[in-house]
């Protein structure tokens, strides 16, 4: 056994469309991170199809395991703990990783640790940062946005959250409105670069007062607003203009603008709410768009708060996350035992 400080953490990420592992030593860092990202499985469809991501995930669970372990330059016995998600997520891509991580801690005799997913998540930038305590982490991504007052590792409340969609799902939902590929995010920041981010149409701004979110409403706006122009049809729910790629790009670029502004607006008022906050983390798949990342940096700054996001490979779904999160639960035994179920 590895001496206590230096405990050597295996994490499974299978929770969505990505296979992620990783192995994260306490006190050292990552040692190795391998994902496979079915995005090109799913894009003809326009979105997650649940069969077709569980199907992938027990495909690609034992070599990328193995791969992880060796590019660690490590052998599974030197593994003290198995680190999983268990929750939430779609319940097949679930059950693999925590099958396989059960199956190996048997075998090894090792301890299991069922991690939450979100909780990955809102530590991911904890990873390669020190941040001072308490934090406000922002999280979003295609299943959850949500903002936490973060008081120390595993410590967190929820401050806000969203009450519908999420903001990863609004990109997605309009690029899939507007013809677009899948996931949405990555083209409608590559297309609103090309016409320099204005903000040509004014989307509805959510309510200031709560720190709760809404993106239904915005997709709805959208979509509207594309009848209005005559480019939307309801009746047959077709995009009327896929040649019109100037239109794209304003909704795109319009868009952008919508979700950082709300953004903003929810990260001044919990700063305003909570005196207390001495850092931002902004993390999940959203937190890779650089635009938002710098309209954030101009609001800490203005504060005076120091902003930590994660490196893109952290921001997205992966197993770094969730070994790190192992690897604390493991300093303080929060171990779970092998009837661990899973919670969708
Ligand atoms: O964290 P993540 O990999 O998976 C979930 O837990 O959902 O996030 C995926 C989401 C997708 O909705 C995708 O459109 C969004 O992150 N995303 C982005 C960008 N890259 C990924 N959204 C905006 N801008 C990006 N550059
Ligand atoms: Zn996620």
């Amino acid at each position: 056994m590895t001496v206590e400080s230096q405990l050597i953490t295996l994490g499974i990420e299978t929770s969505c469309d990505e296979t992620g592992v990783a192995v994260y030593r306490h006190g050292i860092g990552v040692l190795s991170n391998v994902l496979f990202s079915q995005v090109a499985l799913h894009q003809s469809f326009g979105g997650v199809i649940p069969e077709i991501a569980s199907r992938s995930q027990l495909e690609r669970i034992a070599p990328l395991v193995e791969q992880a372990i060796a590019q660690a330059q490590l052998t599974l016995s030197d593994i003290d703990g198995i680190a999983v998600t268990h929750k939430p997520g779609l319940a097949g891509s679930l059950l693999v990783g925590v099958c396989f991580a059960k199956a190996i801690a048997w075998v090894l005799q090792k301890p299991l640790i069922g991690v939450n997913h979100l909780e990955g998540h809102v530590f991911s930038a904890c990873i390669e940062n020190e941040i001072p305590f308490p934090f406000l982490c922002l999280t979003a991504s295609g299943g959850h946005t949500a903002l936490y007052l973060v008081h120390n590792f595993g410590e967190f409340a929820v401050l806000g959250a969203t009450s519908d969609d999420a903001a990863g799902e609004a990109f997605d939902k309009v690029a899939k409105m507007i013809g677009l590929g899948y996931p949405g995010g990555p083209v409608i920041e590559q297309l609103a670069r090309t016409v320099d981010f204005v903000d040509f149409f004014h989307y509805p701004r959510s309510n200031k007062k709560t720190l709760n979110f809404s993106f239904s409403g915005l997709k709805t706006a959208v979509l509207y607003d594309l009848v209005k122009r005559k480019a939307y049809d309801l009746a047959t729910k077709t995009f009327l203009k896929p040649d019109d790629s100037m239109l794209q790009k304003q909704v795109a670029s319009s868009l952008l603008n919508c979700i950082a502004d709300i953004f903003v607006t929810k990260i001044v008022s919990a700063l305003e709410q909570y005196r207390q906050l001495k850092a931002i983390a902004f993390v999940g798949g959203v937190a890779c768009n650089q635009f938002i990342r710098h309209k954030l940096a101009d609001v800490a700054c203005k504060k005076g708060v120091p902003l930590f996001f994660p490196s893109p490979k952290y921001c997205t779904d992966n197993g770094a996350m969730i070994a790190f999160v192992g690897s604390y639960k493991a300093q303080k035994k929060e171990f779970s035992d092998l009837s661990l179920d899973i919670l969708v």
